[in-house]
């Protein structure tokens, strides 16, 4: 059996970015970090659950030393909804008082959630709080959130994998695509 392929990569419609494009992707983002971050401190902030393989793959791309802490938040809404409204589910082990954060994401969708993200790090006293997201939907965006790193902008669909998930499902695929209409109809 191919080693590249897991059952839901049938499930796509269409392939919106490769494993190596992803890889390569988040290799140039390194670069860049590790550029503006040189001589400071680093601390990244994985939100959960999505984060995880971007976090794994970009933290693995950075040749320094960093840090590693993670959020879980619950945001109230219908389905795949944003609404804003936002609860802690695990906060950081972290004190961010004179740290540099850079929260790392897997997409801005509506932006919601990382809007209410900031403001709450922010009042934290960290020295800079800044964002990475692999994915942002320009079209979806409500909230105007700032985001230093940005992996690819995409068009305004549902997507999977690589950390994106249906209904908890497709978050282990290696590729990022949408999802084909007779999984969710
Ligand atoms: C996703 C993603 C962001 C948020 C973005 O998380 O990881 O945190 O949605 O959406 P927004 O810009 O519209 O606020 P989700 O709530 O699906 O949880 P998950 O990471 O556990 O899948």
């Amino acid at each position: 059996m191919d080693q590249t392929h897991v059952e839901g990569d049938l499930e796509l419609d269409q392939t919106l970015f490769t494993e190596e494009q992803i890889r390569h992707r988040l290799g140039e983002m390194a670069a860049q970090i590790q550029a503006d971050y040189e001589g400071q401190d680093l601390l990244l902030v994985g939100v959960l659950k999505g984060a995880v393989m971007v976090m794994a793959d970009l933290a693995r791309s950075l040749d320094r030393h960093v840090e590693m802490d993670w959020m879980a938040i619950s945001s109230y809404g219908s389905g795949t909804k944003s609404s804003g409204v936002v609860r802690i589910l695990k906060d950081l082990d972290t004190d961010l008082k004179d740290r540099h954060v850079l929260v790392v994401e897997d997409i801005i969708d509506t932006g919601l959630t990382l809007s209410w993200l900031i403001a709450n790090l922010r009042s934290r006293g960290p020295a800079s709080v800044e964002i990475a997201t692999l994915l942002r939907k320009p079209e979806a965006q409500q909230m105007e959130v700032g985001a230093k790193y940005v992996g690819f902008d995409i068009p305004n669909a549902f997507v999977v994998g690589y950390g994106l998930d249906y209904d908890e499902k497709y978050r282990n695929l290696r590729c990022i695509g949408t999802l084909a209409e007779h999984v969710y109809s």
